[in-house]
């Protein structure tokens, strides 16, 4: 595999931008070695500035569940492109997504259409400040939730404790009003609401944890999530920026029967462009500016060409049929690591629907961000660039996720399980 200008390339980005990226998992601290520059990308392949060509699992982390430039969505930019790039003003294409959304979660009456997950989130919990008129919000171990500063916050020792800052700059004054609780304990959840109950404003809560491992969580849990936030007065947020309309069309949470009061979404609702959104029921929502006096803006809010692109991939998962086949996609995958590599020990996998996980270590795959065992990023490290030599592209951090798109055939998956597995052979013997 040739390297020359990818590596090229990073050596110029560094001296220009910090750690020569503009995002920092992209920049391989984890994996070790240099990132890949990506040239084009159609379906589920790519290929970099040295002319290889990969495999994609990561897919843009999330939002591609068509593929790389699907060509109704492509075709939907490009018509949009041609009316205009940014108005800053009120257009067609805000209600039309908004329809289409709306249908999709039941008991939400109204969106708010932002620019990026972080800032949907952002704004959920402001809305949730200011319509319950209290400080605390309740977030989880492992959980992420975009970076604004209320949520770059770490769990401390205890149980149930308050924020610790997880970012230098974020002040511990900010950090305080953040109760980190572990995943999959409901006694944990019961103390952090006998203690702090009368103060919480909202639970956040990826209800699939998709981002430190795949901590898929018992439906008892989120029930017991939802059951201690309706007696105590707080609101349930699910953040749902990777798994809105990823499991089904709609949220995950109404798909396991647990209802928010707020849900956040973003990457699949963008189509790959930049796009993010709070959807609530109007008594919630109707506090935002203009109506009400939770203020929040933005100058390239509701985008048209983001919405172009964001419709056009909903009109193509609105018929249900494209999560069966991923649902068929996914479960070829696990046969084909179940053939390929049953008798590894420490192939631990967990699949919901499109989204997977490895976790490299034997015994069960664990569902809170403690008990992800160190062993298993250690041997992702060990592997992840012979995968890159074998063409298979995945993300550059055993923490994270890998999707698949419709655009992945049953022989992509096998692909990846046979070089998969060999890998971690040809390592183990080394
Ligand atoms: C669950 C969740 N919430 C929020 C965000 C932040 O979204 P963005 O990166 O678009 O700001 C992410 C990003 O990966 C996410 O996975």
């Amino acid at each position: 595999m040739r390297t020359d200008e990818s590596k090229a390339l990073f050596r110029r980005a560094v001296a220009r931008m910090p750690g020569g990226v503009s995002s920092p998992v992209r920049a391989f601290r984890s994996v070790g070695g240099t990132p890949l520059y990506f040239r084009e990308a159609r379906g589920a392949r790519f290929v970099d500035e040295d002319g290889n060509e990969l495999l994609d699992f990561c897919l843009s982390w999330g939002p591609l569940i068509l593929g790389h430039a699907h060509q109704a969505v492509v075709e939907a930019v490009h018509a949009a492109v041609d009316r205009g790039l940014s108005f800053g003003a009120c257009c067609r294409a805000e209600i039309e997504l908004a329809e289409r959304i709306l249908s999709a979660f039941p008991g939400h009456e109204r969106v708010r259409f932002v620019s990026s997950g972080t800032e949907a989130v952002m704004t959920a919990i402001r809305l949730a400040r200011g319509a319950t008129g209290r400080p605390r919000i309740v977030k989880f171990d492992g959980g992420y939730h975009g970076h604004s500063d209320s949520l770059l916050v770490k769990a401390g020792s205890g149980l149930v404790t308050f924020g610790l800052s997880s970012s230098a700059g974020v002040t511990q004054a900010v950090a305080a009003d953040t109760i980190v609780c572990p995943l999959d304990d409901e006694a944990a959840l019961a103390e952090a609401f006998a203690l702090h109950g009368d103060s919480i404003a909202a639970v956040v809560v990826e209800p699939l944890p998709a981002n430190n491992g795949l901590l898929e969580q018992r439906g008892e849990w989120l029930r017991a999530l939802r059951e201690l936030a309706s007696r105590h007065g707080s609101l349930l947020i699910f953040d749902e920026v990777i798994s809105g309309f990823r499991l089904r069309y709609g949220g995950y949470g109404d798909g396991v029967g647990v209802r928010a009061d707020l849900v956040t979404l973003g990457k699949i609702i963008g189509g790959g462009m930049p796009v993010g959104a709070v959807v609530g029921p109007a008594a919630i929502m109707d506090r935002l500016a203009p109506v009400g006096p939770v203020y929040q803006a933005g100058t390239l809010s509701g985008n048209p060409v983001s919405l172009a692109a964001g419709a056009a991939t909903l009109r193509e998962l609105a018929s249900g049929a494209a999560y069966e086949a991923l649902e068929e996609l996914g479960a070829s995958l696990e046969r084909a690591l179940a053939e390929a590599g049953g008798d590894l020990p420490f192939l631990g996998f967990r699949r919901v629907g499109s989204v997977f996980w490895l976790h490299l270590a034997p015994g069960e795959v664990p569902r809170r961000a403690d008990r992800i065992a160190p062993e298993a990023g250690r041997r992702y490290n060990g592997v992840y660039h012979m995968l890159l030599e074998r063409g298979i592209y995945l993300a550059p951090s055993a923490y994270e996720v890998g999707f698949l798109s419709t655009a992945h055939a049953a022989g992509d998956a096998e692909r990846l399980a046979t070089e998969l597995t060999a890998a971690l052979r040809a390592a183990e013997r080394a």
